[in-house]
């Protein structure tokens, strides 16, 4: 699986290094701030897309516009909440964030202009029809909107530790995290025409996977080691660990990881990939 991660990660890599080319010396700066935070990362969403896409026989070519697609608008968001006014971590995927490096109005601007190139790229990708374009173009804005990231981002800044409680935790690991995910295994299911009981298995997976993903980045601020992780660790914020505690966030782990798992039944052995990857995923430690 190493492997195939490896060569996922070396295919969007190079799509976006080629996306983010320009010659225009007047916009140099804004693109080496997007090139920057474009770059790096483990490009899970888009190896989630390509896993995704392998269970109907997707040819790789129509998956790779889409799934960059999701890492800019993933990088966007990291920019984005990196900033002074928003979680203010001045350590990103092991270099200094991107407001450190460029500035926070170059940096915003660049987010910006991440997350308009990740539309464009579904949009105009002539891998896939217009009603496939659409579809993917509805699913993937929708992913950090209002029902989405930008919802989900916003609940988390704005809530005040003594109101919390397990529904709304639960709303901002949705929303703030597990939407994209989600996006991500939409898309490879209307990329590959799966029926309707395949997509509601893929989405009951990814939405869960998601789920997991961030109480895994929840318990890595606790116990993680910055070094490792890359980024700057938040041992006192609240999040879905702090709140129900390690021992009790291990189970909901446990029992979102079967969910998960469960979804994929349907699917059978074919989803072997699929859950070989949720397996290294919440075992991760980066
Ligand atoms: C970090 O995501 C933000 C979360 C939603 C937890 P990743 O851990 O996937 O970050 P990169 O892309 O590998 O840097
Ligand atoms: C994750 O929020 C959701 C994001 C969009 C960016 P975090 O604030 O937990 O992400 P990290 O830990 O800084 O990557
Ligand atoms: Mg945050
Ligand atoms: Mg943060
Ligand atoms: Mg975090």
């Amino acid at each position: 699986m190493k492997e195939k991660m490896q060569h996922i990660k070396r295919l969007i890599d190079d799509e976006i290094d080629k996306r983010l080319q320009n010659d225009n010396p007047l916009i140099e700066a804004l693109y080496k701030s997007a090139a920057y935070s474009a770059a790096g990362g483990k490009r899970i969403r888009a190896i989630f897309v390509f896993f995704t896409g392998e269970l109907f026989d997707v040819p790789e070519e129509r998956l790779i516009q889409p799934a960059c697609a999701i890492e800019l608008i993933h990088a966007a968001s990291l920019i984005m909440d990196d900033l002074p006014y928003m979680d203010d971590s001045q350590l990103r995927r092991g270099k200094p964030a991107n407001h450190v490096v460029f500035g926070q109005d170059v940096a915003l601007l660049a987010s910006i202009g991440l997350i308009s190139e990740g539309m464009q790229l579904v949009l105009s990708d002539e891998n896939l029809t217009p009603e496939e374009r659409l579809k993917v173009g509805q699913v993937l804005s929708a992913s950090f909107g209002f029902n989405g990231l930008a919802a989900g981002q916003f609940v988390d800044l704005k809530i005040k530790d003594k109101h919390v409680n397990f529904e709304i935790i639960e709303f901002i690991n949705q929303k703030k995290t597990a939407a994209l995910f989600s996006a991500a295994g939409k898309i490879a299911a209307i990329i590959g025409h799966a029926d309707e009981k395949q997509t509601k298995a893929i989405q009951d997976f990814s939405d869960d996977i998601g789920f997991a993903f961030q109480i895994v980045d929840d318990m890595l601020d606790m116990i993680g080691e910055e070094k490792v992780v890359g980024k700057n660790l938040e041992h006192d914020r609240m999040n879905f660990v702090k709140l129900v505690g390690m021992e009790e966030a291990k189970k909901y782990l446990q029992e979102y990881h079967q969910k998960a798992e469960k979804a994929l039944n349907i699917f059978g052995e074919r989803a072997a990939g699929l859950r070989e990857l949720s397996e290294y995923l919440i075992q991760r430690v980066r």
